[in-house]
């Protein structure tokens, strides 16, 4: 059973499409009301009309600190508060080792998984902090965990956002806020496609990788994002939660 989460607040990075437009739509469910932030506004117009209620769509680059603060403080003078944050905004770039990885990648990698979950942590945390409350979700990947061939500056990334998440999460957790992470496996979103396209052979490697046995839906990040901002998880502060099918598990 979902937790109801009326009158509640939650915003979320990367919400036009994959995990975070999923992760939208349940905080929507939930009875929360939701702002949805992603690059192209209207893509994320189109987003929260498919969604619907008390939704409100922010057109907002995560990597740019004018405009994440703009995005927080306008989500605050919508709904009036903010409970739960799900900065899960993300990009990958195309493979390549190291030595042949182009520097303008591993920058924008950096720049938008890296800088934009810290850039929205802190304004968060600043309004988080005025109210004595509120829960925040990282989204790693299990990437965040391991290496991963070819995409030096992705995994990097991933692995720093469980240092971001672990530090704040000690830096607030005697603040009655919770900061986590969620690590996502291999899921069916639009992020995979290039690799649908170019290379489904190793989509189907690393499929038979899985223990699970298939690709993640995106509903199932969802439900892992919603307990670890429910009072369920009251206890659980600073932890990197595996939702991977398995896969780290091996
Ligand atoms: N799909 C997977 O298998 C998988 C696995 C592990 C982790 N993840 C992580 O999950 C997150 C969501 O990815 P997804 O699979 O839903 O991919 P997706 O491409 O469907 O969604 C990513 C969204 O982020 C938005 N975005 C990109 N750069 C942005 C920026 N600078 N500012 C604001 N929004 C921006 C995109 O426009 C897009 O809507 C990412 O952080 C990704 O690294 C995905």
């Amino acid at each position: 059973m979902t937790e109801d989460f009326q009158g509640k607040v939650a915003f979320v990075t990367g919400a036009a499409s994959g995990l975070g437009f999923a992760t939208a739509g349940a905080f929507a469910e939930a009875g929360a009301n939701v702002a949805l932030i992603d690059l192209d506004k209207d893509d994320v117009e189109d987003a929260a009309g498919r969604i619907g209620g008390a939704t409100l769509a922010i057109a907002c680059d995560v990597s740019d600190e004018a405009s994440v603060e703009k995005a927080v403080a306008r989500t605050i003078s919508e709904f009036g508060r903010l409970d739960f944050a799900f900065n899960n905004a993300g990009v990958m770039v195309d493979r390549a080792e190291t030595a042949n990885a182009s520097t303008d990648d591993f920058d924008r990698t950096i720049a938008v998984n890296l800088r934009g979950v810290w850039l929205c942590m802190k304004y968060q945390l600043q309004e988080m902090t005025r109210q004595g409350a509120g829960a925040i979700v990282n989204c790693s990947s299990m990437g965040g965990e391991v290496g991963g061939p070819g995409l030096s500056a992705y995994h990097a990334s991933k692995h720093g956002v469980l240092g971001l998440t672990k530090t704040a999460g000690l830096e607030y957790a005697a603040k009655n806020i919770r900061v986590n992470a969620v690590l996502p496996g291999v899921f069916d979103t639009s992020m995979n496609d290039s690799l649908e396209e170019e290379q489904p052979e190793m989509l189907e490697q690393i499929k038979d990788e899985v223990p699970i046995g298939r690709l993640g839906k995106p509903e199932e990040v969802a439900s892992a994002v919603l307990f670890l901002c429910g009072s369920g998880a009251s206890m659980i502060i600073g932890h990197g939660l595996a939702v991977d099918g398995g896969f780290l598990a091996r």
